[in-house]
């Protein structure tokens, strides 16, 4: 992991900082928005044509998050490209916001899918396949924990990991950190304000007010997290090592062994949701930092791009939740979901664990997500830019503030929808994605210092135009 701030930036401010006009921002997205519509015609056509009935014009309403006003229309995606149906190519570092961190439709996973669902039959069929407990083995080697169970999303693995911890502590609360996001699982939608913990803004239909379950501190904070958990009431605390879905927070020196101690010290089950940060390795922030949380989540890439999800526990745990008698985990208890573990999933995911994301593949991700931050933080230092870039693995995302945030909070603060909408359209313009929402880029096994160097060019050039 590191951390890349401007050269002149010891302290976050720096009085030499570039100053970036609001106005031409402005004048520059209508110029790119009107590229954007020029080389999409036929993505424009079928948004409009869909509008009629498509929710939001879109088959899921995150979809609206594309810059542009409407998104470009897949065609066709392999490795780390991707075409649109206007015949427009990119190169892709969003790869579906890390449900492709393998690749678009990488060859062992076609493979492992054509069998399973062609030449053997039975994608879902309620019944065990030998796969299952190959891919629970193996994250048992990445992870750590030895008991796992399946899902069909990252959200489904945290709530039902949620449902068991409270189950096994008998408490009421969770705890998380503020702008978090671990999907859509209701506790984790509360911030930490001034003002103390409030659901969070837009937070749509809340079952009840978040602030009744859960409590919220900031990250890196460990006198407020010790506050928190003194209430004796949290069950666990559900967290990403660092934070991935408000830019890349990462931890301070010695926060998340803290963070154990505590967690341990107050009766407080930790589970790490490692969807994101297992770009940081074959186990992700877990194995690379040597973390020892007592449930770990996953989801989105595991499965090659094939639905799937998996929460694993101790040992210590599985036997006790089993053998809790007023736990229904078989049933209509409130954890499970029928496609759930089903065979085409698992043998997606060990196509995926066995033959892609393997130990070998995270090097040479990781060096190219560093030329990605080696290059980018040039550009930030020469043109003395007020922003920044964190590396995570093979994740890396710039942030506009001129020091890396060491808070949700903090990072919020930082979000510029405008400079957002114009990098991604600028880029999209000229071949290259990254994640709609924020500034994030992932590389996958088949990424090439090329798409690489492509996005450095077209950032650079981005950035200059924002100055003249
Ligand atoms: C850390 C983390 N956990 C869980 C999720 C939820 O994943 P899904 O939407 O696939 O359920 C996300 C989604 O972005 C995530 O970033």
């Amino acid at each position: 992991m590191s951390a890349t701030r401007p050269a002149s930036d010891p302290t976050g401010r720096d009085a030499a900082a570039a100053v970036i006009d609001p106005a031409r921002v402005t004048e520059l997205v209508a110029r790119e928005r009107a590229a954007y519509a020029a080389s999409h015609p036929a993505s424009r056509l079928a948004f409009e044509q869909a509008a009629g009935h498509l929710l939001g014009g879109v088959p899921m309403t995150w979809m609206r998050m594309w810059p542009g006003g409407f998104p470009l229309y897949l065609a066709t995606a392999r490795g780390a490209r991707l075409t649109d149906i206007d015949g427009n190519a990119f190169a892709d570092f969003c790869l579906g916001d890390t449900g492709a961190m393998a690749g678009h439709s990488p060859e062992p996973v076609q493979d492992a899918v054509a069998l399973r669902y062609g030449e053997l039959g039975g994608a879902t069929a309620m019944l065990p396949t030998s796969d299952a407990a190959w891919v629970a083995a193996e994250l048992t080697r990445r992870f750590g924990p030895t008991h796992w169970s399946f899902t069909l999303s990252a959200t489904d693995a945290n709530r039902w990991a949620l449902r068991l911890a409270r189950q096994l502590t008998g408490r009421p609360r969770i705890a998380v950190y503020s702008y978090c996001y671990h999907g859509s699982v209701d506790e984790s939608f509360v911030v930490a304000t001034p003002g103390g913990p409030r659901s969070r803004p837009g937070n749509t239909g809340a079952p009840v007010d978040p602030t009744l379950t859960t409590r919220v501190c900031e990250f890196n904070d460990i006198g407020a997290l010790e506050q928190l958990l003194g209430h004796g009431d949290v069950a666990a605390l559900l967290m990403e090592p660092a934070l991935t879905n408000v830019g890349i927070v990462l931890p301070e020196p010695g926060y998340l062994a803290a963070v154990r101690e505590l967690t341990r010290a107050h009766g407080t089950l930790l589970i790490n949701d490692e969807t994101h940060t297992f770009s940081a390795g074959p186990g992700g922030c877990t194995r690379a930092w040597g973390l020892q949380p007592d449930m770990v989540t996953i989801g989105k890439s595991i499965g090659g791009g094939i639905p799937c999800g998996a929460y694993g526990l101790s040992a210590g745990l599985a036997a006790r939740i089993l053998a809790d008698e007023s736990a229904d985990i078989i049933d209509t208890g409130g954890v499970g979901g029928t496609l759930a573990g089903n065979a085409l999933s698992v043998a997606a995911m060990r196509a995926t664990l066995e033959h892609v994301l393997t130990d070998d593949a995270f090097g040479p991700m990781t060096v190219l997500a560093g030329r990605f931050t080696a290059g980018v933080a040039e550009v930030i230092g020469e043109l003395a830019l007020p922003w920044s870039i964190v590396q995570l693995g093979a994740r890396a995302e710039y942030r506009f503030c001129p020091r890396p945030p060491r808070s949700g909070g903090e990072s919020d603060a930082a979000a510029d929808p405008a400079l957002d909408e114009y990098l991604h359209l600028y880029l999209a313009n000229r071949g290259v994605l990254i994640t709609p929402f924020h500034n994030m880029a992932l590389m996958c096994p088949a990424t090439t210092a090329e798409d690489v160097d492509a996005h450095t060019a077209a950032f650079a050039a981005a950035a200059a135009e924002l100055l003249g």
